[in-house]
């Protein structure tokens, strides 16, 4: 079937995507997490190797199931072991995709063992995590990174602020103020935003055409 994939946008392409929440151990039967269920990553993988590409999805903790012989998925838990598994192929990459809800913060240290109930208080401290996709934006070859913003307020500008701060050429804004978009759904409402500062918003949409639209971009301007 090999010979079938030739001559599709993506052939050839090494094609690199995070996706889903990352979770933060506060001791070992507790985390600090998010509502991301991984699936618009998870849909932007599917049609990457349907467009002909060999894809590896790093995926935090989600429920779906990916079976795909185009797709390596390799399955992490926090968003140290995110950053490892992407380092790992970064290099090798033509075209990233950070569509993970990568927690900002993690607890300093997570107890060793479980924590018992006792005062009526209890801290926790956090410290800050990596940011993954502002360290592939700092070593950034040839390769093409497209980031995901989520905002609440000044869209627009806060993505792209992110799109400048991290060294991307586009980056897909998700409007979370609009009926049916964001986390956990099952649709999207998105906004494409290259670095040269052309926007392009889309209707709300299921992720698995959201996945379309964002790849239609990407290959415009692949050869740009
Ligand atoms: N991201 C990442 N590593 C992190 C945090 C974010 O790779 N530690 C990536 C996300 O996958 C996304 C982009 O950075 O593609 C923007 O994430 P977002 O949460 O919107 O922005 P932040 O830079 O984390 O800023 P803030 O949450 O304060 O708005
Ligand atoms: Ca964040």
């Amino acid at each position: 079937l090999e010979h079938m994939r030739k001559g599709l946008p993506l052939d050839g392409k090494k094609v690199l995507i995070t996706a889903g929440p990352t979770h933060e151990a506060i001791d070992p039967v507790r985390y600090i997490g998010n509502h991301s269920t991984g699936l618009m990553g998870v849909e932007l993988a599917r049609k990457a190797a349907v467009l002909g590409a060999e894809v590896t999805l790093v995926l935090g903790p989600s429920a779906l199931a990916i079976a795909d012989a185009y797709i390596k998925v390799l399955k992490v838990t926090s968003a140290d072991e995110m950053f490892d598994a992407v380092m790992g192929e970064y290099k090798e990459a033509d075209i990233v995709i950070a569509a993970a809800a990568v927690a900002d913060y993690k607890p300093k240290t997570a107890a060793q063992e479980k924590i018992k109930k006792k005062s009526e208080h209890l801290t926790l401290e956090l410290v800050k995590n990596q940011d993954i996709l502002q360290t592939l934006g700092k070593s950034k070859k040839n390769q093409f990174l497209l980031g995901f913003a989520l905002e609440t307020e000044n869209e627009l500008s806060n993505a792209l602020s992110k799109l400048k701060k991290k060294n991307l050429d586009a980056i897909v804004l998700n409007s979370l103020k609009d009926e049916g978009a964001g986390f956990g759904g099952k649709t999207n409402k998105i906004t494409f935003i290259d670095k040269n500062s052309s926007i392009k918003s889309f209707d709300v949409k299921t992720k698995a055409d959201v996945a379309v639209d964002i790849w239609n971009e990407i290959i415009d301007r692949l050869h740009a």
